[in-house]
């Protein structure tokens, strides 16, 4: 399994670029195919993924995509101990970019002590050293974060696998992604416009149902590519306590970014209407975000990409090389 060629592995802008090429760039094997129908047959009582940072995103994103369709509890762990419930009758799918993420390794040996059945996903390091495991072995090279894409062509269909699931068409995905691409600046505004709005405030991505992970990836891009501060928050949880919060001065340097979908709740949908209005009647300003797609996943997906580039741009305005994380390696480093 490559990369694709044209991907430049010094320049983020470019990673971004390649979003939809990246989501297609895994077909599993038939090996990988046949442990999980094991797994399936032999019963599953819970899927949990474990990761940091950039390689916990996938699993996030594949627990909001599945979730209505899952009988079985899926969960995300980012730390370095597991919950108890997670045991033998379990399968843990353990995402390291790089391969030596600490918590990572030690959530994984959690796991192999508790007797749950393993995926190991990685380029590399003290996983894919891993004995005795299954490993999906993937690219190197990339920013782990520019790997969601990546990591999600492997973690999506091998949890659709293990659920007994139609597997998603991640071919058609892509092709929509790159015209969703290409229609920047007809159903959103481009990346570098939308930037003007965003720059010198404190942007709070507001998510809900399967738009809370996105509004996450977002307020984690800004950090990591832009090198600014930003948020995220959900509805309805934040109508019972943020929507307080904006009572004091500083108030205006915070931007809410409310990302909308036309699949939420007809309640959430009030709520994103009544939130806009009560925090504009507060002197608030705020910007709403159309999510474009079909399902979840490409909703998921199409505003991802955008809100990847949006990223990238404030790192240009910001005169900050959206590449490089000196602070995480340096307190890697310190640890
Ligand atoms: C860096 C990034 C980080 C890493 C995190 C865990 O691009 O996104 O958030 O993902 O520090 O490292 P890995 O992904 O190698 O396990």
């Amino acid at each position: 399994m490559t990369l694709p060629s044209t991907i430049k592995l010094d320049n983020m802008r470019n990673m971004v670029t390649h979003f939809p090429q990246l989501l297609s760039s895994i077909e599993l094997d038939s090996n990988l195919t046949k442990i999980c129908k094991e797994y399936e047959e032999e019963g599953i009582v819970g899927i949990c993924f474990i990761g940091m940072g950039g390689s916990s995103i996938a699993g996030s994103y594949t627990k909001a995509i599945l979730q209505s369709s899952s009988e079985i509890p899926m969960m995300v762990v980012k730390d370095y101990v597991l919950p108890k419930c997670v045991g033998r009758n379990w399968i843990v799918i353990a995402v390291s970019y790089s391969g030596n993420t600490e918590e990572t390794l030690s959530a994984l040996d959690n796991a192999t002590a508790s007797g749950a059945r393993r995926i190991l996903i990685t380029s590399g390091g003290e996983m894919s050293e891993r004995k005795n495991e299954t490993i999906i072995q993937l690219p190197g090279g990339l920013q782990p974060r520019a790997a969601l894409p990546l990591i999600l062509s492997a973690v999506l269909p091998v949890t659709e696998k293990l659920l007994n699931l139609v597997t998603t068409d991640l071919q058609t995905i892509s092709s929509f992604l790159v015209k969703s691409s290409d229609e920047w600046g007809k159903w959103i505004e481009l990346p570098i416009e939308i930037i003007k709005s965003i720059s010198n405030s404190i942007p709070l991505f507001m998510g809900a149902e399967h738009l809370i992970p996105v509004a996450y990836r977002a307020k984690c891009q800004i950090n990591e590519n832009s090198k600014s501060v930003a948020f995220y928050s959900e509805l309805p949880e934040a109508n019972h306590n943020e929507i307080e919060g904006f009572a004091n001065k500083y108030r205006t340097s915070v931007l809410p970014i409310l990302l909308r979908s036309t699949q939420y709740h007809p309640r959430i949908a009030k709520r994103f209407d009544v939130t806009k209005s009560v925090y504009e009647n507060m002197g608030l300003r705020t910007i709403e975000i159309f999510a474009k797609g079909d399902s979840a996943i490409q909703e998921m997906l199409s505003l991802t990409h955008y809100l990847d580039s949006v990223s990238v741009e404030l790192a240009d305005i910001n005169g900050t090389d959206s590449l490089m994380v000196e602070k995480i390696s340096e307190l890697k480093k310190r640890l």
